[in-house]
């Protein structure tokens, strides 16, 4: 069988991998998976080592799982890889460390994105990023430009809170600025919808998560894209990010597959006896 994309290159996927990925139904695999990439330190500290190693490791775990992700021709992955509070709340040495690890992350990594047809994006605040790191993404988001499998985006002084207020600002000087005129406020809110919202986020080119992972088990969201996975499936696994590899992924997807997408709808309940709403006593 071959992808949108090329031939399918499922033959690359490990032996454990592949049996994982033959319980699947390569209909139903999801277009946008994000991932809350957590435990990193935990991970060094039970192994007493510095944090910094659990970074360094967890750097590992991203390039296996991009590649796994390129494999199964996903079009969108979104990484949480450094929060606007990271940035404000972690000591000057480890966000200068991540900030290192990230530019060598780029650079080492830019030839096997473009060997696995993979695009290198990103969201966040990105311009209060330091001069040289943000050199480097754009030089890696320009050499792998051209591609067409999976788009990885990297979420980088990246806040769901903020964005979603930047969005609203823009969407409504948007609304202000196609008017000939001043707009009364009450006459500009009520041409004020949730689209404008969508199409002014970061994300307004992607489809919205199917599913966002998140690793070391702690069940939270943590100011990612919040916005978007109004309806996404939520996967927890205890694991830490480190440790997690295409195998964990493909598991992810394999139980994303066994729950029923409601979107606020019923569904397939089972069939029951018919009765007319006005039979029924109103407690
Ligand atoms: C959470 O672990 C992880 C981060 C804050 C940073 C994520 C960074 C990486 C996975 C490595 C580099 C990424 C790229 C894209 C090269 P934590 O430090 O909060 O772990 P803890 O909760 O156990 O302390």
């Amino acid at each position: 069988m071959s992808s949108v994309t090329g031939p399918s290159r499922i033959h690359e996927l490990s032996a454990d991998e592949l049996a994982i990925y033959r319980q699947l139904d390569p209909e139903q695999l999801p277009k946008h998976i994000a991932i809350i990439m957590d435990g990193n330190g935990r991970w060094a500290g039970q192994r007493r080592l510095q944090r910094f190693f659990g970074h360094q490791q967890g750097a590992e775990s991203v390039q296996y799982v991009v590649e796994t992700a390129s494999r199964i021709d996903l079009p969108w992955l979104t990484l949480y890889a450094f929060s606007l509070e990271n940035n404000l709340r972690r000591p000057e040495t480890e966000v200068s460390f991540l900030m290192r690890l990230l530019r060598t992350y780029l650079v080492n990594n830019v030839k096997r994105m473009n060997d696995n047809n993979v695009r290198i994006a990103y969201i966040g605040r990105i311009k209060d990023l330091p001069q040289e790191v943000q050199e480097t993404m754009q030089w890696a988001a320009e050499q792998t430009a051209h591609n067409t499998g999976t788009t990885l985006t990297l979420a980088l002084n990246y806040g769901a809170r903020v964005e979603i207020v930047d969005a609203v600002r823009d969407a409504l000087r948007k609304i202000a600025a196609e008017q000939s005129g001043p707009l009364p406020l009450e006459e500009l809110l009520s041409k004020f919808t949730d689209q404008h919202i969508s199409q002014a986020l970061y994300t307004a080119h992607m489809p919205d998560p199917d599913l966002v992972i998140r690793t070391s088990g702690e069940m939270r969201i943590s100011n990612f894209l919040l916005w978007q996975i109004a309806y996404s499936e939520i996967y927890v696994t205890d694991r830490f990010w480190p440790d997690f590899r295409g195998k964990h992924f493909l598991d992810a997807i394999r139980e994303y597959q066994c729950r029923e997408r409601r979107f606020g709808g019923l569904g397939n309940a089972p069939k029951v006896k018919p009765v007319e709403p006005e039979q029924v006593l109103v407690r």
